[in-house]
């Protein structure tokens, strides 16, 4: 008869995630014991308010507001961070290292911001930290980095890596709704935060292309390293735009490796609507790899919500207590390369740009004479109307710094309605 194997779980954090994940726990425990020959037992579950009535949960888990609760059973096996936030988290995950515990998290915020020196802490404790839910949620393309793909040599990494606004851009585009319509109602889907700001700024985008190309490229990084604009700036008419020139607008958070550089930035982007990543739509993320031996990978799927997380992280608390899959970070996760970020001068695209103004003459003229001066090639140009003038130019590529040079210019001239925009469009990869 094989053994059954107890093991100690100690949760921190019992929101969205963390009780789907109690509720799994609970609600599979003969399938985990039959198939990972283990028991998982969650002794505590730290939260801020234990009078808070939890669907049920309360009749079987133990609650606690002090953290020390949590830790002062001899047994604890394994640490699950799903409080979310940076400074207690960042201290609860540190404090399970140290004492050389292993941990599971889904925490975005605090691995791009200190995952190298958690992994360092983890190594130098013997101890395992697992965090596949914390990018694209249960879409396993980090074991996948880790495992089948250990030693691939990669040169480009890009994803569709924040579902609220995939939602929000899904909507605007879909429902014809203006921007704050389309948030409204992602608020109302649970699908966005009260306070949306690290969703709609591109910032959790960012912090998800640090984490996926640190393990991709082996390379140190940091979110500073990411130049990041969010979708506050996509109005329904850019989806309009967009969609005259046979393309969609998705923010997509990109990372190249050309020229011995690394170029990455996180923006909203024209894609073509023909491209893969015009089909992935509402709440749903992706990612794509690009290597030198298996060429294109896709990975798609839901990119949030309570179950799918969950799952995720299940799936690393059972990697770490059957040692299938070694979490404990070795020598890659410790020997990042430092890579040289591609100057704004370097970057090049192609771009649309949009000049919204009052019906003035030669406003054409000016127009084309900036971007003339700015070194900004016009490949395409319509005057389109909507109730306004609006010039929209697609440009031959173009660096990304003499973009901004001529978005500064045209912001000072006096006929215009809205602050000029541009946004790259999306073409495939070159390798290198
Ligand atoms: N939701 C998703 O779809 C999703 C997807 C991928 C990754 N994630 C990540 O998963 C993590 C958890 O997300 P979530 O959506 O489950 O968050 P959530 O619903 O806000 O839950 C957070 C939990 O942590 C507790 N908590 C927060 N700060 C605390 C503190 N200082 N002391 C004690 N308890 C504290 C809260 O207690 P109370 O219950 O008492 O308020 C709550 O139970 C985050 O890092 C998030 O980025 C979430």
């Amino acid at each position: 008869v094989l053994q059954i194997r107890e093991v100690t779980v100690g949760l921190l954090g019992c929101g969205v995630v963390g009780s789907a994940l109690a509720e799994l726990i609970h609600a599979e425990e003969k399938e985990i014991a039959a198939s990972a020959g283990v028991k998982l037992n969650i002794t505590k579950a730290l939260v801020r308010d234990t009078e808070k009535d939890r669907n049920g949960l309360k009749k079987k888990l133990s609650f606690t507001k002090e953290l020390e609760e949590v830790f002062k059973d001899k047994e604890l096996d394994v640490v699950v961070e799903l409080l979310g936030g940076e400074e207690t988290a960042l201290a609860a995950v540190k404090k399970g290292l140290e004492a050389g515990r292993n941990v599971v998290t889904a925490n975005k915020l605090i691995l791009s911001a200190h995952g190298e020196e958690l992994n360092q802490l983890a190594n130098r404790n013997g101890c395992s930290l697992a965090y596949e839910a914390s990018v694209a949620s249960c879409i396993p393309v980090l074991q996948s980095l880790d495992v089948t793909l250990a030693a691939e040599n990669f040169h480009a990494v890009t994803g569709i890596l924040n579902g609220t606004t995939n939602f929000i851009l899904s909507q605007m585009e879909r429902g014809n709704l203006p921007y704050g319509e389309a948030l409204a109602l992602a608020q109302q889907k649970g699908l966005a935060e009260t306070d949306p700001s690290l969703d709609v700024s591109g910032q959790d985008a960012a912090h998800k292309l640090v984490i996926l190309a640190r393990k991709a490229f082996n390379i140190s990084l940091t979110p500073a390293d990411i130049p990041t604009a969010g979708i506050t700036n996509v109005s329904a008419e850019d989806l309009r735009f967009a969609a005259h020139f046979g393309c969609t607008v998705k923010l997509l958070a990109v990372a190249r490796k050309r020229n011995g550089k690394l170029e990455a930035r996180v923006a909203p982007h024209l894609v073509p609507t023909g491209h893969t990543f015009a089909s992935i739509n509402d709440e749903s993320n992706a990612v794509v790899l690009e290597g030198e031996a298996v060429g294109k990978l896709l990975f798609a799927g839901p990119g949030a919500g309570a179950l799918p997380t969950a799952r995720a992280v299940l799936g690393d608390i059972l990697s770490i207590v059957t040692g299938e899959r070694a979490c404990i970070p070795g020598r890659k996760a410790l020997n990042l390369a430092k890579i040289p970020l591609a100057s704004p001068e370097e970057t090049r695209s192609r771009y649309y740009l949009r000049v919204a103004f009052n019906d003035q003459p030669h406003v054409l003229a000016q127009v084309t004479c900036i971007l003339d001066a700015c070194g900004v090639e016009v490949h395409r140009v319509e005057a389109l109307g909507l109730g306004q003038g609006n010039i929209v130019i697609l440009t031959h590529p173009a660096t990304e710094a003499a973009v901004s040079a001529s978005l500064a210019e045209l912001a000072e001239l006096d006929f215009l309605t809205e602050r000029p925009k541009a946004f790259p469009i999306f073409d495939e990869p070159q390798s290198n």
